[in-house]
């Protein structure tokens, strides 16, 4: 009579079969061609993604556009908005020094969705642990390379308005 052990044994060998012979059928040239082809694939997507942003550079934000009411997002509070025609994601802060910000919610790195992150003054990348200055958007840790795109906002007649950051003149 086979012992307990014996049984589970057993058991597992049928419910994960392994055949040595057939261990060796993956061998070292096949894994070669296989790191080859998902490297490549790597490197294709990335190309794919770097000729997208030099072939087809976002479009300029002109003129001024209505957000909403000052009243809509209160101190601490955010709004996250797109403009006609742009599928680009802009996040509008209300820091709790009462002034507002408003950035595209894409991070620099690798384009996740950044929120900001009431009572620190910071803008927050979950993917990479990266970490903006929600006062300009400066990189204050992580891996982003560039601060994040930054727009101009106009507080009239308790509206918010945003148009195109001015451009500094460098003269
Ligand atoms: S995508 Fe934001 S830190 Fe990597």
């Amino acid at each position: 009579m086979a012992s307990k052990e014996e049984n589970n044994k057993k058991k597992w060998k049928q419910d994960f079969p392994y055949h040595k012979q057939n261990s060796d059928l993956v061998n070292r040239r096949e894994f070669a061609k296989m790191l080859t082809f998902v490297s490549g694939g790597l490197t294709f997507g990335t190309g794919l993604v770097a000729a997208k942003a030099n072939l087809f550079p976002k479009k300029k934000v002109v003129g001024e556009h209505l957000i909403c009411a000052k009243s809509e997002v209160p101190i601490g509070g955010t709004r996250s908005f797109t403009l006609k025609d742009s599928d680009i994601p802009y996040i509008l802060v209300h820091l709790e020094n009462g002034t507002f910000r408003a950035y595209e919610q894409k991070c620099t790195h690798l384009s996740c969705s950044v929120y900001y992150e009431p009572g620190t003054g910071h803008i927050i990348c979950p993917c990479h642990k990266g970490v903006f200055d929600a006062n300009d958007g400066a990189v204050l840790a992580g891996p982003p390379p560039r601060k994040l795109p930054k727009l101009s906002v106009i507080e009239r007649d308790g509206s918010i308005y945003i148009a195109a950051e001015e451009e500094k003149s460098t003269i």
